[in-house]
């Protein structure tokens, strides 16, 4: 076992009370999208205070800290996502965010403040390191076409051997990290629909091609992608989730605007979805005589963790927290620009769970009452750290 793992409980020791003093003022000074320009700076200042990263922004609001070892090895990069949400804060705690309508509901604040974390760890014990550690403080996680792909497109990948990311997971009991190689997470497309048919009188329907009626009729056809389309066996999701159409009750309106989600784990499926829905969407509207415009816009690629990196995490952390900590994790239909990485290099993404049920933490991610327990954030320290070990340590 490599010395940097020898050390570790004095390591987290040495930077726990940081990353939670850290977590909870980012949480308090949430910034949207694109926007995290306090945040990022906040990330340069304290990266700084370590002495020895090399640091460079790769965007305006991204911050990239690399870290080269006294001997070579394999190159690391580990990533935090650093943006908070367009929600209004219902949480009462002393550090609930100061912004108005923006506020830290994913636990990208942790996120941060964790990598920090790991980053002063290291620092102290450079020494020891093999290779090189790249952190990406990235932007715009939330909002396509997000900001791991602009990162990727400006070099921070570039002689990147692995990466690895994780996110903290409310919808789990703190106390375990949580692994999966292969589909983890949703591939998010959006799909855009005009219905366009003949507007007139509501008593007089048939002299109008009522786009509300066929609408309707779209989004009942639609649910025969999941139910009778696809394999039951392969997740996918496909829904309408927004339908707006007419303005008074004797009027039937010349168009209906529809639009929606469709979610995937496939890459194969994914190509074969937008296919099925144009010919549903042609048939139902050119047998009632309606014409439409369809678009359908690609989100983030899926999570698809890489077996022999995502083995290799495995054991690093079962290694630092026993085996009965480290456990599956449950694919999810959410989406995650991580996948933008893993274009570039293998890679794995793992979940800190980071729910209570004891302490009131129930909410789901992106609710107004959203929160994490911070006991798991010396655990994402530790995560990290072994990983670190696991890959560029002395012995590895
Ligand atoms: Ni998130």
């Amino acid at each position: 076992m490599s010395i940097l793992l020898q050390d570790l409980d004095a390591l987290v020791e040495q930077v726990k009370d940081d990353v939670v003093r850290w977590r909870r003022y980012l949480h308090q000074h949430p910034e949207l999208s694109f926007q995290e320009h306090e945040t990022a700076q906040f990330v340069y200042d304290t990266l700084t205070s370590f002495e020895v990263y090399e640091l460079s922004r790769p965007t305006p609001t991204s911050v990239v800290a690399r870290l080269k070892g006294s001997r070579p090895g394999p190159v690391l990069a580990l990533r935090a996502d650093m943006d908070a949400l367009p929600i209004q804060e219902e949480n009462t705690f002393e550090f609930a965010s100061t912004r108005p309508g923006v506020m830290h509901a994913c636990g990208h604040d942790g996120h941060t403040a964790i990598l920090l974390g790991v980053a002063k760890a290291l620092a102290s014990c450079r020494d020891q390191l093999q290779g090189e550690v790249h952190f990406i403080f990235q932007h715009a996680e939330e909002l396509f076409p997000g900001g791991a792909q602009q990162l990727v497109d400006a070099g921070v990948m570039e002689g990147v051997d692995f990466v690895v990311g994780a996110h903290l997971w409310a919808n789990e009991q703190v106390g375990k990290v949580l692994v999966k190689a292969g589909s983890l997470m949703a591939a998010p497309d959006a799909f855009y629909l005009t219905i366009r048919g003949r507007g007139g009188h509501a008593a007089y329907p048939h002299a109008t091609v009522d786009p509300i009626a066929i609408g309707a009729q779209v989004v009942t056809n639609l649910q025969h992608i999941a139910s009778r389309h696809v394999d039951p066996l392969q997740p996918i999701v496909v829904s309408v989730t927004q339908f707006h159409a007419g303005t008074a009750h004797n009027i039937i309106p010349e168009t209906a605007e529809l639009c929606g989600t469709v979610r995937t784990l496939s890459p194969a499926l994914r190509e074969q979805v937008p296919k099925w829905m144009e010919r549903i969407i042609r048939g139902i509207t050119e047998a009632h005589g309606a014409s439409y415009e369809f678009r359908y816009e690609r989100g983030y690629r899926a999570v698809i963790n890489d077996e022999e990196v995502t083995a290799r995490v495995r054991d690093a952390l079962i290694r630092v927290f026993g085996e009965e900590i480290v456990q599956e994790a449950t694919p999810t239909m959410g989406g995650e620009d991580f996948s933008a990485y893993q274009t570039a290099a293998p890679g794995t993404f793992f979940f800190i769970a980071a729910g209570n049920r004891d302490k009131g933490i129930v909410y789901p991610h992106h609710h107004p009452r959203f929160t994490v327990d911070e006991d798991a954030l010396p655990m994402g320290v530790r995560a990290f750290l072994g990983i670190i070990g696991s890959f560029c340590g002395p012995t590895a």
